[in-house]
């Protein structure tokens, strides 16, 4: 794969930013009769302070998603089995008090940086930034309060069939110790396919790193409903990044023939969880970045497939992006009671949050996560829906 790419590209697209929001508005404003149906606020509770938190519906196709303007978390997913039955297919709470006490990402979107950087600091430029510390001696998903704990601007729209939200978020120079004021824009669409579609949009004012994902957690047979062990996953990659007992990368790429990290054919996530491999013991389970075999595109293309054969349920994802990480649910331990008031145990939904890989910022022989002033960090993540035999 080409390690020298980039996810960033120049001024002309930084303009973007805004015109993209202007064209929205335009379009709105057109009446069509194939138009999406514009999505739907309410309020969902407060925070302590008696900030609002407000919850969108939005449904495109066969898929109804609800959104808060807190953490730009997935709350609600819901898509319809072989015989037309719609379920909630993402864990999550179903009060804003839960998300807040301690959600482990479930739906967020998750920034400044995705995953993990060892001990909390990098050096770029020269100088060394010291971050926000929440993951014993790392920095993980951004800090202790990062991009999912933060309450978003959010703009809804309709484009021609098309539905969705631009969800904005500015985090200022030192925000959980990253340089420079990063502006962010995250746009949800539904298309008339049901497809949810999350582009990235970010500038800055000083040289940062960025690494944004979404952290749902699927469980296609529904939230609480058991665990994942016999949905089969594809994933079109032949290495991936072993860790150490932090679940820091070691720097090695490592090839997944022959061991229980080779999904390149569909296999369920149960089959080799119990191999004993040391990566997996070390994990408690999946828990590591697949290094995809396009590596960084221009376009979004499939990586993953992800399949219940019992409700015949499926999600595709294409990404432009290098890495995926491929978390089993491992850290989720029976605390939790979700939307449906069901206890979440250990493998009972997954993630696969695409991305670039953890602690590039200390890894140079890893794709730079660098992003400086002038381009704009530029990302998209395309999830489809099906429902099958
Ligand atoms: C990480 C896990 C972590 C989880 C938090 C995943 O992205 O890889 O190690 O426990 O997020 O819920």
């Amino acid at each position: 794969m080409d390690m020298s790419r980039r996810t960033v590209l120049s001024t002309a697209a930084a303009a973007g930013l805004t015109a993209a929001a202007a064209g929205t508005a335009r379009a709105s404003a057109s009446p069509s009769s194939s138009r999406g149906r514009k999505p739907v606020k309410e309020l969902f509770g407060r925070l302590a302070d008696g900030t609002k938190v407000h919850r969108w519906s939005l449904e495109n196709g066969t898929t109804r998603l609800k959104v808060l303007d807190y953490g730009g978390i997935v709350q609600s997913l819901e898509i319809p089995d072989r015989h037309g039955r719609y379920t909630n297919v993402s864990l999550g709470f179903d009060n804003v008090a839960d998300y807040v006490a301690g959600s482990p990402y479930f739906g967020a979107t998750i920034g400044r940086y995705g995953n993990r950087i060892a001990k909390g600091r990098f050096t770029l430029d020269g100088r060394t930034y010291q971050l926000s510390v929440n993951d014993g001696e790392n920095t993980l998903h951004g800090g202790a309060n990062g991009f999912d704990k933060r309450v978003w601007d959010v703009e809804p729209f309709t484009r021609g069939a098309d539905v969705g939200l631009h969800m904005y978020y500015t985090s200022v120079d030192g925000e959980e110790g990253f340089p420079g004021t990063l502006k962010v824009q995250v746009t949800y669409t539904l298309n008339r396919h049901g497809e949810w579609r999350v582009d990235y949009l970010a500038t800055t004012d000083r040289a940062t790193v960025v690494n944004l994902t979404n952290h749902t957690y699927f469980n296609l047979a529904g939230e609480g409903s058991g665990s994942v062990y016999d949905h089969e996953l594809t994933l079109a990659a032949s290495r991936y990044t072993p860790t150490d007992a932090g679940l820091i990368p070691t720097g090695e790429l490592a090839r997944v023939a022959g061991t229980p990290f080779d999904f390149r054919r569909a296999k369920t996530i149960g089959r080799d969880l119990r191999e004993g491999h040391p990566q997996q013991v070390t994990a408690k389970g999946y828990d590591h970045n697949w290094v995809l075999d396009k590596g960084i595109t221009r376009e979004p293309e499939h990586v993953a497939t992800l399949r219940d054969p019992s409700s015949g349920r499926f999600l595709k994802i294409a990404t432009d992006q290098p890495g995926l990480q491929f978390y089993s649910g491992n850290f989720l331990d029976g605390t939790l009671v979700g939307t449906s008031g069901r206890t979440y145990r250990q493998g009972d939904a997954l993630a696969l949050e695409t991305q670039h890989f953890p602690d590039s910022p200390n890894r140079p022989s890893f794709p730079s996560t660098v992003l400086r002033p002038g381009q704009t960090y530029r990302t998209t993540t395309i999830h489809s829906f099906g429902a099958g035999r």
